[in-house]
Order: structure tokens, then C-alpha cells, then sequence
């Protein structure tokens, strides 16, 4: 794993743009797995403000978003769908069919998109990581086996995103479907973000922990090409 230790939020964003601008610009049609969350947004607003100065275009570009929540529409605001399309793919010139979130309720629709994941060959991987260590919804005890899945979100998550539910945990999704683990190692590139001193026991578990299924993000250790970008809160509890 390659750390990098920005000073804060946008610096950590603006670096997380270098890495993607190198990725989109040497290959046009190139294949992007993308989160959703907090952490990303200052990242796809690097990537928008680039695109609408002429730099960049998206018009080739593959996208694959790692989960959606169950039991709400894709037009729900809070749905991960409204949150990539307001954030990025309305504001660039990326083609609504290469476009691709996981849709539906049962294993059957995770099956769906497992077999698009299959064809996907996904470039450069964004990631997020949870106050538990989780990357995408695979939440600590998932097996490092698993390809896209129904979740059930655990109370820490449900908690961490009751923000976006008027702070009502009731409100939140108890499930989602998420890519798992084996998906996300398939990626050529990953691009780990964590921002905030909250994230700093689950970077220091990701980064010096041992391999578990107990914090889900130490797996990428097994991973030949991980790049680290983290403030300098969420590097506080590293050693090095
Ligand atoms: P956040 O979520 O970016 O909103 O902190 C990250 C995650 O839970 O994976």
C-alpha cells in the first residue's frame, strides 16, 4: 500500500484528482468503480469543475458504483443513484448506459449485477471506508469470498448515516446490496479516501491491523495496487 497523508479535506481531494485525471486521460474508456458517502464528493467536484474548464470528458468512460440501499426508489434523494447523479454523472458528459448501480431487493438482483461485474475490468477503484473498517457495505465478518450481496447494515452504519435521514435511524435502510470484497480486489487500481479524525481506527486497522474479516478494508493489504489518501486526522493513529 502507497500512503499519502494530505493536510486536510480538500488537499486529500485534490491529490485523489490527480491519480483519477491520470487514469481518464491516459485511457478515454476507461472503467471506474465509484462510491458514494461524504468522502468523494470533494473528488467529484474536482473532477466537474475540470471537465466544465475543457480539460477532461467522460463521454467513453465506464462507471460501476459499489452499492445501492434496498427498500428505497432510485429517485428517493438519499438513494445512492440521486447522489451520483447530482454530484457527477448530471454534471459531465458521461453516457447514462455506461452507467451502472446495483438495483432491486433479493440476492437475485445482486446475482444480476454480479454478472456485469464480471465483464466490468474496473481501472481505478474510489473507496470510502467506515468508522468499522467496511468498504463499500461489507460490514466487519463478511467473507473476503464474496461478490455483490445483500447486506444487512449494522447499527454503527445505520447510525453514521442517519445524517442523511433528518438524524432519524428509523428512516435509514436496514439493508443494501453491495459488491463484495473479491469484486473490489478485481480492480487494477484503488484509490482508498478517509477523512476525519472518526476514521482514524479503521485506517490504522486497514493499513498496520492484521488481515481479518473483522476490519473488511485490511483485505486490500492482499491488493498489488492501493493508494492511501487520507488527512492528517485520519492518519493520527498510524505508527509511521
Ligand atoms: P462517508 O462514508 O464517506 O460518508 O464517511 C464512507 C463509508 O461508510 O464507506
Amino acid at each position: 500500500m502507497k500512503v499519502i497523508v494530505c493536510k486536510d479535506y480538500d488537499a486529500m481531494s485534490k491529490k485523489a484528482y490527480e491519480y483519477m485525471k491520470e487514469c481518464i486521460t491516459s485511457k478515454k474508456n476507461a472503467v471506474l468503480g465509484l462510491a458514494t458517502g461524504s468522502t468523494p464528493v470533494g473528488l467529484y467536484k474536482e473532477m466537474v469543475a475540470d471537465y466544465k474548464a475543457g480539460n477532461t470528458d467522460y463521454k467513453d468512460i465506464v462507471s460501476y458504483n459499489l452499492d445501492e440501499y434496498v427498500g428505497i426508489d432510485r429517485n428517493h434523494p438519499e438513494s445512492y443513484y440521486s447522489f451520483m447523479h447530482k454530484n457527477l454523472f448530471d454534471l459531465v458528459d458521461i453516457k447514462d448506459e455506461n452507467t451502472h448501480l446495483p438495483c432491486g431487493t433479493t440476492q437475485a438482483d445482486a446475482d444480476a449485477y454480479e454478472a456485469q461485474l464480471q465483464n466490468a475490468n474496473i481501472d481505478l477503484q474510489i473507496l470510502g471506508i467506515g468508522r468499522n473498517g467496511h468498504i463499500g457495505f461489507n460490514e466487519p465478518g463478511t467473507s473476503f469470498d464474496m461478490g455483490t450481496h445483500v447486506v444487512d447494515l449494522t447499527e454503527s452504519t445505520i447510525e453514521a448515516n442517519c445524517r442523511f435521514f433528518d438524524n432519524d435511524p428509523n428512516l435509514v435502510p436496514k439493508q443494501a446490496l453491495s459488491m463484495g470484497i473479491a469484486d473490489i480486489m478485481k480492480s487494477k487500481e484503488v484509490l482508498v479516501l478517509a477523512s476525519g479524525v472518526e476514521k482514524a481506527d479503521a485506517v490504522k486497522g486497514m493499513i498496520e491491523g492484521s488481515v481479518t474479516e473483522e476490519c473488511p478494508a485490511s483485505a486490500l493489504q492482499n491488493h498489488p495496487n492501493v493508494i492511501v489518501i487520507v488527512d492528517e486526522a485520519a492518519a493520527s493513529k498510524l505508527s509511521k
